[in-house]
């Protein structure tokens, strides 16, 4: 039997569609590896989100070029959204790659390994109307065993200026919700105690069965709590312009609905907002912060930020620091602005914010989330948690580590707990990016 080896670029849908792929191979009599010397198929799921995530899959094919050199039977496939961006031309200059395959086309991938192993170099980028994987039991092979994505939805319909996503994700398709509610029954028959529901925009989950009835993404979060009363259940990624105080009530409904939510903002511009195409405004942005805090109230808030898109000013980026300020978001992730070829500001929109202002803008905000993120700690000193255990901490085995349900990274002294467990705990002190605790 062959070995498969594959790694991950990307988000959280990458990570799933790995499990996909891993579960169509299993199914054709491949064997996973986690060592990649020992392989006879090398794949690679892609991220194009940024020029810098696609360097390092450049970076990636040069040593599999050397693997290769070694021993010439080894297949190297490309999967995923650079497959889709750029594919012939990864065959093209990519000497190394024999595979070329994109999001919607991993069924196939048994047919194209057997044809790449007599010879034949293959590229299948068909982006679907209708592909969900929904059928297909994703095999969990870098799991916790705690802890699991379900994949709700597939592609995006936003058309934010910037973003390369709906041209290698194609049009948005939301899952068949039975296929789902099963998927998550099959984890916990095995065991997991929490699963994230993912999409690209959960608010737009809207899955139409086949007499027409609809089903909203606050139905299937509700569907999935009442269900699942003893797992916890969260989602990602929200949407600024769509989330509905319909979710946000679901939320504040079930206790086992974990109590955070990821929503990129961006900028704190409309000016910039506008210019993103992202359908919203500064204000509107904030009713939802509100609506967040009134309705599901302790809830912890994440987001996005990107710097240096073209056109933004200083004033602009003024805005985005007076903006982290007032919400005081509990994390964030933040980016410098990337052109991506073919998106619709590459074509209309100059990259006209130079470099280093760029990385000064850049330093300006994680400086300032750096503070917000710390204060938002300190104030959990002295509260209590329950906390999923997932593990142990990576500095002693006398310590465990697992998330509360704000999805805060809480490490604790334990001999009695093993991952899947709950433990009561009370925060006694935190370092810059995590709590510490210890149990009640
Ligand atoms: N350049 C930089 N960051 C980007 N993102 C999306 N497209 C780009 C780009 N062209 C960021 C956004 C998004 C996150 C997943 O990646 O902040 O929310
Ligand atoms: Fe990267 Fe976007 Fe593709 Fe996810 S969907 S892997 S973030 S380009």
């Amino acid at each position: 039997m062959k070995k498969f080896y594959i790694e991950t670029y990307g988000c959280q849908m990458n990570v799933s569609d790995s499990e996909v792929v891993a579960s169509i191979l299993k199914n054709a009599e491949f064997i996973h590896t986690e060592k990649v010397e020992d392989a006879d198929v090398i794949l690679v799921n892609t991220c194009s989100i940024r020029e810098n995530a696609e360097q390092r899959v450049h970076g990636r094919l040069n040593i599999f070029k050397q693997l290769k050199k070694k021993s010439p039977h080894i297949i190297v496939g490309v999967l995923g959204c650079m497959a889709e961006r750029l594919k012939e031309d990864l065959l093209e200059n990519e000497k190394v790659v024999d595979l070329v395959v994109g999001p919607d086309s991993y069924r196939l991938l048994p047919e194209l390994l057997e044809n790449a192993n007599t010879g034949q170099k293959a590229v299948n980028v068909y982006l679907s109307q209708e592909e969900t994987y929904a059928d297909i039991s994703p095999v969990r092979y870098d799991s916790n065993g705690v802890s699991a994505f379900v994949s709700i939805m597939r592609g995006c319909q936003n058309m934010c200026s910037y973003c390369i996503v709906p041209y290698v994700r194609g049009v948005e398709r939301s899952r068949n919700y039975e296929t789902i509610i099963k998927e998550i029954n099959e984890l916990i028959t095995n065991g997991y105690k929490e699963v994230t529901l993912i999409g690209q925009n959960v608010d737009s989950y809207n899955y139409s069965n086949e007499f027409g009835k609809i089903t909203s993404f606050s139905e299937l979060l509700e569907l999935s709590a009442k269900s699942f009363p003893q797992i916890r259940i969260r989602f990602s990624t929200n949407h600024p312009k769509d989330l509905s105080d319909d979710v946000l009530e679901v939320m504040s409904k079930y206790q086992n609905i974990c109590k955070s939510i990821h929503l990129p903002v961006q900028s704190g511009s409309t000016n910039t907002l506008t210019r993103m195409n992202r359908g919203y405004s500064r204000d509107w942005y904030l009713d939802r912060i509100n609506a967040i805090k009134r309705i599901v109230p302790g809830c912890a808030i994440s987001t996005d930020i990107m710097v240096g898109f073209s056109g933004e000013t200083e004033e602009d980026h003024k805005e985005t620091l007076s903006l982290l300020e007032v919400i005081c978001y509990d994390f964030a992730f933040m980016f410098k602005y990337s052109e991506r070829p073919g998106t619709y500001a590459s074509k209309n929109m100059k990259d006209d914010v130079p470099e280093e202002i760029k990385v000064r803008r850049l330093n300006d905000v994680i400086e300032l989330q750096r503070k917000l993120s710390k204060e938002s700690k300190q104030i959990d000193i002295g509260k209590k948690y329950e906390v999923l255990v997932e593990g142990f901490s990576k500095k002693s085995k006398d310590e465990m580590v697992g998330r509360n349900s704000q999805n805060k990274v809480i490490v604790f002294p334990t001999k009695q707990h093993k991952p899947g467990d709950l433990a009561l705990i009370e925060v006694v002190r935190c370092t810059s990016g995590t709590l510490i605790g210890k149990l009640i």
